[in-house]
């Protein structure tokens, strides 16, 4: 039988999403459960035609879920994700709450499929730019081994939730009608600005929380807990789809023609790399897409042991940074 599917969060940003991927990927759904607050209780989605009326969550809101995916915040997970695993469905969660915990699978299908049979109800669903990141890293890794990492990233709006979207929608226009505007869901002036990510940042490290979830997860995910990252997280006015520029040292050297064709077959992604046009991976290219793009390899002149790459990667925040992959998960386990 078709499981009955729940989703927490159903009107943000990537609850809207995880309907449109549920859908795209043709996901079977017996039954489809719209929970959030009670702001929006009564509120209509349409999903495969229907409307379906979204519903205040509760702790009697799982009985008779079979699968619940979770997007409204770790604390919400927190409270409510062993309440829905105690009704009996499998949850897959889209918040940090459990990512680092070692019971919980941490998973990009692509890169660590396997992990998800140790479940014990709870499947996590990385942070976007870790699994963004992965991805393209995973079939490199596969064939020579990572040595250490660089990062440096170009985070949409998205990621801070659909109020943060709109402020940059707003802001925008406010700066090109000249008016005056004061940013109330991020921290700084958005339209024509960049900034360092929003997360807090700890004071003895000089890392902020952003930072320190790619790092801790991109090395849970690549199965390389000591591997080391540098990584500076930067907020740029885009809406919806995260940039990187990442580059890798590897244990030997891997060519620029060998990592083409590894990236170039590798499920997931989609090779965007001409140097004749000037043509690399771009948000507007990206949004809206289940593949990530991948493209800009070089080698890394800034290693003088030729042992490196740089390349750029850009890729949806809302989809495999966040609601793709969740409906992924789903459909490995089903
Ligand atoms: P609501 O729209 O009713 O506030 P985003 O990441 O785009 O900000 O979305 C967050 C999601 O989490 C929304 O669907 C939001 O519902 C939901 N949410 C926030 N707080 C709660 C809560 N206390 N109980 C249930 N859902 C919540």
């Amino acid at each position: 039988a078709h499981p009955v599917v729940a989703i927490v969060g159903a009107t943000g940003a990537v609850g809207v999403e995880l309907l449109e991927s549920l859908t795209s990927r043709d996901f079977p759904v017996a039954e489809l459960r719209l929970l959030a607050s009670a702001r929006s209780a009564g509120t209509r989605l349409s999903f495969r035609g229907r409307d379906h009326v979204v519903q205040e969550l509760t702790e009697d809101s799982f009985r008779g879920v079979d699968l619940a995916l979770f997007s409204a915040g770790a604390s919400i997970s927190r409270k409510y994700g062993p309440i829905a695993v105690a009704a009996g469905a499998i949850v897959v969660d889209n918040s940090s709450a459990f990512r680092m915990a070692p019971e919980v699978p941490l998973v990009v299908p692509e890169v660590n499929a396997a992990a998800m049979a140790a479940h014990s109800g709870i499947i996590a669903n990385p942070n976007c730019v870790a699994a963004i990141l992965t991805v393209a890293l995973a079939p490199l890794a596969q064939e020579t081994r990572i040595r250490r990492l660089n990062v440096a990233t170009y985070q949409a709006a998205s990621g801070a939730g659909a109020a943060a979207m709109e402020e940059l929608r707003q802001a925008t226009a406010a700066y090109l009608d000249g008016q005056p505007f004061t940013p109330k869901v991020l921290p700084h002036p958005y339209a024509f600005n960049f900034f360092s990510h929003n997360a807090a940042v700890d004071p003895d490290s000089g890392y902020n929380g952003e930072e320190e979830k790619v790092v801790a997860e991109t090395r849970r995910i690549l199965g390389r807990p000591d591997l080391p990252v540098g990584i500076t997280c930067i907020r740029v006015p885009v809406l919806r789809a995260h940039g990187m520029a990442v580059s890798i040292e590897f244990d030997a050297p891997v060519s620029v023609e060998r990592a083409r064709q590894l990236l170039g077959v590798a499920p997931g992604l989609r090779l965007v790399d001409d140097r004749v046009g000037n043509h690399f991976p771009m948000p507007v290219e990206a949004s809206g897409q289940d593949a990530v793009l991948v493209g800009r390899i070089r080698e890394d002149l800034g290693d003088p042991t030729g042992n490196s790459l740089a390349l750029f990667v850009v890729g949806d925040q809302l989809l495999k940074g966040a609601a793709l992959n969740a409906v992924q998960i789903a459909e490995a386990l089903l």
